[in-house]
């Protein structure tokens, strides 16, 4: 606060003598004999005063530039350790010249990853490593849970080139005798509360990715981000951006569409991106647990919309985890990780922006033709490159999607990358859209 304070104060006294030095400069001016050429005299004094006003709103837009730097940009603390640390601001500097912050090109967007006790973390770290285009836009902050000193010699063996921070508080969490063995859940949600609120209101970024210690991340999983980081700023109907199709096996992408992005109801988590707002906004009633599927009910989500690609941005590898890797094996070992990079950053995606997504969306999927879901299964739909299936109940969407092998579970009423109720995924090439009917009155909680 003190530092823009003085920035500000600064820009004021230098606005104000500038001001007096011009007045000084016109007053000495040797005035003209006559009216006429006392009127033009009069309009070139203003048009030189004009250009001089320009110069000092340049001046001022610089100063303005900096002291928005300064809060964009801290240096990262060194490694906090141990106890607590002190919530006191980052050391800051001011930064090698980048493009101006409002260029949405270079806002700098730090990757949270969460860690506990893997050390196979290092295939994370690597992977983000490998494929990171700037340390400086882009810098990578692992946030330790669970104080597991071999995961924590691994992270440190990175050195520079990423930030290690503690979550402090190593305590048994409270948690209710029935969800004794839900413990671990409690302890994410409680470290994610910590790390979060370290980015956003200690470090103070104002955008972050957050990705987890046993995800890996594609070749374009920064491109990505960077392109649609802008998105979000734009469309308020949208809260996430993800990196993470719940569908996206082999069989169910569009294997030539890796550039296709989609709007999805159904908040995916896996890699995602999130603003600063967001954080404010939910960080008052966080949850002692199950985090991401209370930010996927109607009082979190609001209505609001992630983008999430075709073909996933960032595959697990972590079999053994908190929730015993049975989800693992069934289906999340067979997601497909993009390898062709998007140069989405030179890609025009406002089709995603709700205003031009929604109609041609709607139209997409009830101007295909309709179909059973045997006959599209059996091959027996002709021509077309889409088609619709239709279910009414719980029960046929749930049928229908085993049928075709896409995930039948639903959170707060509503399916995995559903969006306005419409599931979409390929079926041997052709694009499906299990949809509800078009009268279709909004997602029903009670579905499960
Ligand atoms: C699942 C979700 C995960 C979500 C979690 C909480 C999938 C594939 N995974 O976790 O996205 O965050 O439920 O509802 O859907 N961790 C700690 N402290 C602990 C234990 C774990 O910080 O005490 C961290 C891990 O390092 C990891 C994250 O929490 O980054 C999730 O833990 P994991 O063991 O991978 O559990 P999942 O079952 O995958
Ligand atoms: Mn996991």
């Amino acid at each position: 606060m003190p530092r823009k304070v003085s920035v500000a104060a600064w820009g004021a006294a230098l606005f104000i003598s500038w001001n007096a030095i011009l007045l000084l400069y016109l007053m000495s001016r040797p005035k003209g004999p006559d009216a006429t050429d006392l009127t033009q005299h009069v309009i070139r004094l203003a048009e030189e005063a004009e250009t001089e006003l320009g110069k000092q709103k340049e001046l001022l837009q610089q100063i303005h530039h900096y002291s928005g730097l300064l809060k964009n940009r801290p240096a990262l603390p060194n490694a906090a350790r141990g106890p607590e640390p002190p919530q006191k601001p980052a050391n800051v500097s001011i930064p090698s010249p980048t493009p101006p912050a409002s260029d949405p090109q270079s806002v700098v967007i730090p990757v949270v990853v969460i860690a506990c006790d893997r050390p196979s973390v290092r295939k994370c770290l690597d992977s983000l490593l490998k494929y990171r285009p700037s340390a400086e836009q882009f810098p990578i902050i692992v946030s330790q849970d669970c104080g597991h000193a071999e995961t924590s010699r691994v992270i440190d063996s990175y050195g520079d080139a990423i930030s290690h921070i503690n979550q402090p508080d190593l305590s048994e969490v409270h948690a209710p005798p029935e969800h004794r063995k839900f413990q671990g859940y409690y302890k994410i949600s409680r470290h994610y509360r910590w790390a979060l609120n370290q980015v956003f209101r200690v470090l103070g970024y104002k955008v972050a990715i957050i990705v987890e210690d046993d995800l890996e991340v594609a070749p374009d999983f920064y491109e990505y981000f960077q392109a649609t980081y802008p998105l979000l700023r734009k469309d308020s109907t949208l809260w996430c951006v993800s990196a993470w199709n719940d569908n996206g096996k082999e069989n169910l992408v569009d294997v030539n569409g890796n550039s296709i992005l989609h709007r999805s109801d159904f908040f995916p988590g896996l890699g995602w991106l999130l603003l600063r707002e967001l954080w404010e906004e939910l960080e008052p009633k966080w949850p002692a647990s199950f985090w991401d599927d209370w930010v996927r009910r109607p009082e979190q989500r609001l209505d609001r919309a992630c983008v999430r690609p075709e073909l996933p941005r960032t595959r697990t590898f972590g079999r053994k985890g908190v929730s015993q890797g049975q989800f693992f094996d069934q289906h999340l070992r067979f997601i497909k990780l993009n390898q062709d990079p998007v140069a989405f950053t030179k890609a025009d995606l406002s089709y995603l922006l709700k205003e031009n997504y929604d109609p041609w969306f709607t139209g997409q999927v009830y101007d295909a033709p309709k179909a059973r879901a045997e006959e599209v299964m059996h091959g027996q739909v002709p021509g077309g490159r889409t088609v619709r299936v239709e279910y009414t109940t719980r029960d046929t969407f749930k049928a229908m999607a085993r049928a075709f092998g896409v995930m039948d579970d639903l959170k707060s009423g509503v399916a995995r990358v559903a969006y306005k109720g419409v599931v979409t995924f390929t079926h041997r090439g052709r694009r499906v859209f299990l949809a509800p009917p078009k009268d279709w009155a909004g997602y029903d909680p009670s579905w499960s």
